[in-house]
């Protein structure tokens, strides 16, 4: 549930039991009131009969005329008066049923206002016999009517005055989530390694407090990004020497003195027996041997092909020795020809990703097929060189894996020539790795 809604319908519940508590009090009050007006109209009704009666000193002229008088009463607020020669002969129904008030009670008002029936009675004696029964009963409808008055007014100002802090409070609430917003959209940019994004100044003191400390972090993740960025870099600069000089070392110091081992025997030859001839050929044989494995080091180390003969040419060597150790493996290889005039320096740094995405497919992706494909995309005002490798392995989650020195030095290896490093993949999909590095402006 966002925090919004949860806002808004707490708001809104806020207000309903308010308006509702409100409504319950009006309507108690209008309840209350109706009850004593209506009781007290009932007992002044019957005091003034008693009175009457009393006026009249039992003279049965007097009586009948008060009788009549009291029969024609019209008007009775709250009430009905009934005026009853017994057994049952009707004299007067008085206070017959009003019109009905021109703003009509809601029933659930009326229903809830309207006290029990209230009634009284007087008998009085005639001299003719029968006697007369004198009934007073309660007509509340006056009286709620005017509670209802009262309460429409009062209700609707609670209703308007309710809706009116909804509004202010909703607006005020819709421009802190504007900030919200604004910050959340920071969060997600860091969380996708846009490190460059900063957050403007606030209106509300707290969200500019939260975006300054957001600007300051992202500072110092652009500052620790820029460092660990210029170290690995680095690192991959002395990997790089370091490699040449170890090769550099292997080819004349170690390959001169095994080729210096190997002619020497060679010349024992003649003037040794067949024993010692044995010997001799062990020792050339061996000779050979490392020379093999001197090699392939110094291919690993550093291709010297990629010098002399280009990265078209080094790629294939290094895919044929590859496919020589892992022949269960299909290499798709194609090499737009164009590549080789503009990839510079990018040559080792492309070679050295080959490199070890060959060397990943091998230790975790389990592939039949592998596809590498080097083209030249012409567009102005720079070219780039475009490096697709594929493979239909175990594939892998990025979510759960640690990448390791591999990948990331294929990272920092784009990132220092400015270019774009994209890899997708997913358990049982493969891996794909595509890489788009800019090209000088002029064929080398
Ligand atoms: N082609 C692939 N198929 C399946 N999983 C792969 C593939 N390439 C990389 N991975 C996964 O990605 C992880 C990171 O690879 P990365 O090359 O960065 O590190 P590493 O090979 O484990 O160590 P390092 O390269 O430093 O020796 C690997 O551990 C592996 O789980
Ligand atoms: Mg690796």
């Amino acid at each position: 549930m966002s925090l919004r809604f949860r806002l808004n319908l707490t708001i809104s519940l806020t207000m309903f039991i308010i308006v509702s508590v409100g409504a319950l009090f009006i309507t108690h009050n209008a309840r209350r009131s109706v009850l004593e007006e209506v009781r007290s109209s009932v007992n002044m009704a019957l005091q003034l009969i008693d009175a009457g009666l009393q006026q009249t000193g039992g003279d049965e002229a007097r009586l009948r005329a008060w009788l009549s008088e009291l029969a024609h009463l019209e008007n009775t607020r709250h009430l009905r008066i009934h005026v009853q020669q017994l057994p049952e002969k009707i004299i007067k129904l008085d206070s017959p049923p009003r019109d009905k008030a021109e703003n009509p009670v809601p029933s659930w008002f009326a229903w809830a206002v309207t006290p029990e029936l209230m009634t009284g009675e007087k008998m009085v004696e005639s001299s003719g016999g029968n006697p007369i029964r004198i009934s007073v009963e309660a007509d509340p409808s006056d009286e709620i009517a005017e509670a209802w008055r009262e309460a429409e007014d009062f209700l609707y100002l609670m209703i308007i005055l309710a809706a009116a802090v909804y509004a202010v409070v909703h607006f005020t609430l819709g421009r802190a989530f504007v900030s919200v917003g604004v910050i959340l959209q920071g969060l997600e940019g860091i969380e996708q390694g846009n490190y460059e994004k900063r957050l403007p100044h606030l209106d509300l003191l707290e969200f500019d407090r939260i975006s300054q400390a957001f600007n300051h972090t992202a500072e110092a993740l652009t500052r620790s990004r820029r460092e660990n960025r210029a170290l690995t870099q680095q690192s991959l600069a002395i990997q790089e020497e370091e490699r040449r000089y170890i090769s550099q070392e292997l080819h004349d110091e170690f390959g001169q003195s095994l080729s210096a081992v190997k002619v020497m025997a060679a010349s024992l030859k003649k003037r040794v027996d067949d024993d010692g001839l044995m010997a001799v050929e062990a020792i050339i044989e061996s000779c050979d041997h490392m020379f093999i494995e001197v090699r392939a080091m110094m291919r690993r180390l550093r291709p010297m092909l990629l010098d002399e003969l280009g990265l078209r040419a080094s790629l294939e060597d290094l895919i044929a020795h590859w496919r020589n150790r892992n022949q269960r493996v299909e290499v798709d290889f194609h090499y737009d020809d164009e590549v080789e005039q503009y990839a510079g320096d990018a040559k080792i740094h492309l070679f050295r990703i080959v490199q070890e995405c060959l060397t990943n497919i091998v230790k975790y992706a389990g592939a039949r097929q592998v596809s590498i494909d080097f083209r030249l995309s012409a567009r102005t005002p720079l070219h780039s060189i475009i490096l697709d490798i594929s493979d239909d392995g175990k594939g892998f989650n990025p979510e759960q894996t640690r990448s390791g020195f591999g990948l990331l030095g294929m990272k920092e290896r784009i990132a220092s020539l400015g270019g774009e490093f994209d890899l997708t993949t997913r358990p049982g999909g493969g891996v794909a790795i595509t890489v788009r590095v800019p090209c000088p402006r002029e064929p080398g």
